[in-house]
């Protein structure tokens, strides 16, 4: 239990790197603290965050909420606190704690209108589970949907990850303006990752955001992804890792 939780939350467009980035911030954390309690989340229902950390998920939130769901509906209706208390103890239950940290995915639910469900859910599991760990790493889905609906409110360090695309520094400044009313976070900076040529640098920025980093095609990571290989297998000077590392250096994370 620590008194004063990191929630790390990795947000931006698709395709450009949150999943990838996110794994390899774990893989920092498990190295660089490790008597500390490591959680972390797959929230994008297009699922990859276990792939990347090389986990197996056996159960995601959306199962675990809809058995709650329909054990509710079988017999006396719960407090909801009552049924808040079950789900943490059903989450702690199907962390998968063999690695040096704990992971939950938040899966796909089926169906039109399911979604909101399991974010309102996750909102709740992410203040719930919170206190139980140290470090809170959540692979955000693609876009401003979690920031808007208040899911990632208690993030403390919100990191924005872009491609250079001026669609992907757009939807970074969007997240950044929507996040700064819905979210109480304490810092932000971005991350320009797969910058094949260096001489563009100049032209790409997130405006009123910190630049934490900036990140070459990495080839080692693309080889690794292809194979299905985990972020654990990368060498540890491979650009992701190294730009990982200075970003969480900058955040005074690391
Ligand atoms: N720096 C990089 N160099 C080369 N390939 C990268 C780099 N960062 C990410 N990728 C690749 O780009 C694709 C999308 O990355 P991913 O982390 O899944 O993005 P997101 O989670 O934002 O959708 C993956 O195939 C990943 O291996
Ligand atoms: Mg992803």
């Amino acid at each position: 239990m620590s008194d004063k939780t990191t929630i790390i939350a990795v947000s931006g467009k698709g395709g450009v790197g949150k999943t990838s980035l996110s794994a390899a911030f774990v893989r920092l954390l498990t190295e660089e603290k490790p008597d500390a309690k490591i959680l972390a989340i797959d929230a994008d229902p297009a699922i990859g965050l276990s792939t990347a950390l090389g986990v197996e998920v056996t159960q995601t939130l959306d199962d675990i909420r809809k058995s709650i769901v329909t054990s509710v509906e079988d017999g006396r209706p719960k407090e909801a606190i009552e049924m808040l208390s079950e789900a943490r103890f059903r989450i702690i239950d199907s962390l998968i704690e063999e690695k040096a940290f704990s992971f939950l995915a938040i899966g796909r639910p089926e169906g039109a209108g399911c979604y909101c469900k399991v974010n309102a859910y996750l909102k709740e599991v992410i203040s719930l589970l919170a206190g139980d760990f140290d470090y809170v790493v959540i692979d955000g889905e693609a876009g401003i949907e979690q920031i808007n609906r208040r899911v990632m409110e208690k993030v403390t360090h919100l990191i924005l990850v872009t491609d250079p695309s001026r669609k992907g520094t757009q939807v970074a400044e969007t997240i950044k303006r929507v996040a700064d009313e819905m979210v109480m976070y304490e810092k932000c900076g971005v991350i320009i990752n797969r910058v094949g040529d260096p001489d563009v640098l100049p032209y790409v920025h997130v405006e009123g955001v910190p630049l934490l980093a900036a990140i070459p095609d990495d080839k080692a990571h693309a080889g690794n992804d292809i194979r299905g290989l985990s972020v654990f297998e990368l060498p540890g000077d491979a650009p992701v890792m190294q730009g990982a590392r200075q970003a969480l250096e900058k955040l005074e994370i690391l």
